[in-house]
């Protein structure tokens, strides 16, 4: 039931992300999903329903087709807009863009993801590096899933103090396992066209700080994104210094290879048999027996789950924007409780 401390949070796009930004919403002590909206009218707006979200149409175009494949439709994205506090924007790649004009005149806070540029918003969202500039705005964008997981190590090692300058290559999945028969390449990979490739660039955006430079390369798989890092360390620290300075961080996980979890496939599946959403894998798993050190030089590995590792980043977003947490620190120690983040595998 809602109560005055809980905000109202309508997700447009139930797509990839937007149903993962749908269910980890729901399970909120301080929000409630008002409702989620699409264009489709085939089995994927259909597991909204089950789920007893209410579910909208984008136009009345998108409402009569729903209604028409059988579907329980409460309205259109203007009807759901009134409904709601603040809307997540998780449709795909410069359709957010075009609806952030409607967003502006309705006068209701949003958010977009990392498909959209910086300049859509002004503002990029990292919890544990941009929590504060995100506090009362009326938008912020949630950057992209490499993106986060680079602002998340790197704030990391800064924060301690060890952070002069970081290099890292991406190898990239494909494309997302549900679409694999659509697209994505096989017995191939595909380099990116520029070094630095963007990711480093738009780390830049949450913390113009960061000296980092990325090349990435795209690779015949879809479980996750795999990174590989060498940073040049401000001195001569050891492993056990670095990895407190990891560990640190709720949001990224010490995962060991002589655990078993020694590739992308174990770790997803360690997340389906904790019963995990999705089998969501929300924190950077980073391989603590293979982080190396070299005098100042520190060389490490991790896994980067795309479908899910900006989820917490979005709810702490929708957080700091309507003032349900004073810092950082207050709203992810509530959406890691509700997610259950932070419990993987150290010891
Ligand atoms: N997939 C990932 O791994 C990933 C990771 C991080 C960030 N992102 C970003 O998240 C955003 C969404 O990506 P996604 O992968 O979830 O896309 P997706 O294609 O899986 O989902 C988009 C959903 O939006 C719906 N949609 C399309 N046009 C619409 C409209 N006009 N109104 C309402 N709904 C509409 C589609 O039917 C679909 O269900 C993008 O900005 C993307 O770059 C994606």
């Amino acid at each position: 039931m809602t109560t005055t401390q809980e905000i109202r949070v309508a997700v447009n796009g139930y797509g990839v992300i937007g149903k993962r930004v749908a269910d980890a919403v729901a399970m909120q002590p301080d929000m409630v999903l008002a409702g989620v909206c699409d264009v489709a009218a085939d089995w994927r707006p259909r597991m909204a329903e089950a789920k007893g979200y209410a579910l909208y149409g984008a136009g009345p175009g998108h409402v009569s087709a729903m209604r028409a494949a059988g579907l329980d439709v409460a309205g259109t994205l203007e009807d759901l807009l009134t409904r709601a506090d603040i809307v997540v924007d998780c449709t795909p790649k410069k359709v957010a863009a075009a609806n952030v004009e409607a967003y502006r005149r309705r006068g209701i806070r949003f958010i977009v993801q990392g498909g959209e540029k910086h300049a859509v918003t002004g503002h990029s969202f990292v919890a544990e590096a941009s929590f504060a500039g995100a506090i009362g705005r009326d938008s912020t964008r949630v950057v992209s899933c490499n993106t986060t997981s680079i602002v998340r190590t790197l704030t990391a090692l800064k924060r301690a103090g060890l952070l002069v300058r970081a290099r890292g290559t991406l190898l990239r999945r494909a494309t997302d396992p549900w679409e694999s028969h659509l697209g994505g390449i096989m017995n191939t990979l595909v380099p990116e066209r520029e070094i630095p490739s963007h990711q480093g660039p738009d780390a830049q955006s949450v913390d113009p700080s960061l000296d980092v430079v990325t090349m990435a390369v795209k690779v015949p798989q879809t479980l996750a994104h795999l990174h590989y890092w060498s940073v040049e360390m401000t001195r001569a620290a050891t492993r056990d210094e670095v990895l407190a300075a990891f560990g640190a961080s709720s949001r990224i996980a010490l995962i060991r290879m002589d655990d078993g979890l020694d590739a992308l496939n174990a770790v997803k599946e360690m997340m389906a048999d904790l019963g995990r959403p999705h089998d969501n894998l929300y924190e950077v798993a980073l391989w603590q027996d293979m982080l190396s050190v070299q005098g100042n030089e520190l060389f490490y590995a991790y896994m980067v789950d795309n479908q899910a590792i900006v989820i917490p980043e979005t709810i702490d977003a929708i957080r700091a924007m309507t003032g349900l947490a004073a810092d950082a620190a207050a709203s992810m120690a509530l959406t890691d409780t509700a997610l259950r983040i932070g419990h993987l595998a150290r010891r």
